[in-house]
């Protein structure tokens, strides 16, 4: 089930995204953060937990992707797929969504194609000395 994060989950969220970045309950201050009307927080629940989450911001029609992560066993079952189709089809029909990718993360940037991404630009050394792919996506007909 996928629905909007609520002060409860923020636990589980900091836990699975301290596999994305140390520190993360540092880094995102999610009490804080979600009363901030631009700020979105889905999580994907099964089994009773927090499997997987997506964090992006929006402002006027530009959708930023933060972060997206989905639990080590519940991988390649279409959660991602079903987090991000959730966020497309709550955004305004004009929005241009952009995310950053390390340039070797290639599960994630193969779902980001599948989804109409494209590379805009390379970021060097955006994650330490790795270098991170701009990826952005328009509406179709544009
Ligand atoms: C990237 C990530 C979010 C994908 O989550 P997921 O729920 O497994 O993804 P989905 O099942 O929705 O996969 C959708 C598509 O993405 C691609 N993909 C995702 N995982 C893949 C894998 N392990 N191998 C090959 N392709 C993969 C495929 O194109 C897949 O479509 P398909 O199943 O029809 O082949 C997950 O692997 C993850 O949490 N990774 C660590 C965090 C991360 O890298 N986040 C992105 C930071 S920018």
């Amino acid at each position: 089930m996928i629905r909007k994060a609520k002060k409860e989950d923020f636990e589980q969220i900091y836990k699975l995204g301290e596999n994305l970045h140390e520190n993360y309950r540092q880094k995102y201050n999610l009490d804080e953060l979600i009363k901030e009307e631009y700020f979105h927080v889905v999580v994907y629940e099964q089994d009773e937990q927090i499997v997987g989450f997506l964090i992006y911001t929006t402002v006027d029609n530009s959708t930023d992707i933060v972060d997206i992560y989905v639990e080590k066993k519940y991988r390649c079952q279409k959660i991602a797929s079903n987090l991000l189709d959730q966020m497309i089809s709550v955004s305004k029909p004009n929005t241009i969504f952009l995310l950053e990718v390390a340039v070797d993360n290639i599960n994630a940037i193969k779902l980001y194609e599948k989804f109409g991404f494209k590379v805009i630009h390379t970021r060097k050394k955006y994650y330490g000395q790795k270098d991170a792919y701009v990826m952005e996506r328009k509406m179709k007909d544009e």
